[in-house]
């Protein structure tokens, strides 16, 4: 049912965890399931040089974090604003279409966190 890039994300998740200097934090649940997922972002200058995640979901949304987290590390916000549920799923291989909405948890805390940044800074994205 996974490919072996989820599977291997699944059981070795990167950037899971807190930052308690975190200036960028997101939380959100997904509306399908009602699991949770919080993601915590060190920013500067626009730049995310740091990120951790912490969920209350199913293997396919760690997986999805962990990889997300990964490709938004070291972007732009702008860039990062970018990274899609879609883009995340085709990197991690594909994902079965019923867990396809696992991966915007994902998607939507990197948001979520950006936003976040941006009401701290006074910002405008
Ligand atoms: Fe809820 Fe996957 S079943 S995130």
């Amino acid at each position: 049912m996974y490919s072996d890039k989820v599977m291997e994300h699944f059981t070795n998740p990167r950037n899971i965890g807190e930052l308690p200097d975190a200036n960028g934090v997101g939380e959100v649940g997904n509306s399908k399931c009602g699991d949770i997922m919080k993601v915590f972002m060190k920013i500067e200058d626009d730049v995310i040089v740091d990120i951790r995640f912490k969920t209350f979901g199913c293997g396919a949304a760690v997986a999805t974090s962990s990889m997300a987290t990964e490709l938004v590390k070291g972007k732009t916000i702008e860039e990062a604003m970018k990274v899609t549920n879609k883009s995340v799923a085709e990197a991690l291989d594909g994902l079965p279409a019923i867990k396809m909405h696992c991966s915007l948890l994902a998607e939507e805390a990197i948001k979520a966190a950006i936003q976040n940044y941006c009401e701290r800074e006074n910002k405008v994205l």
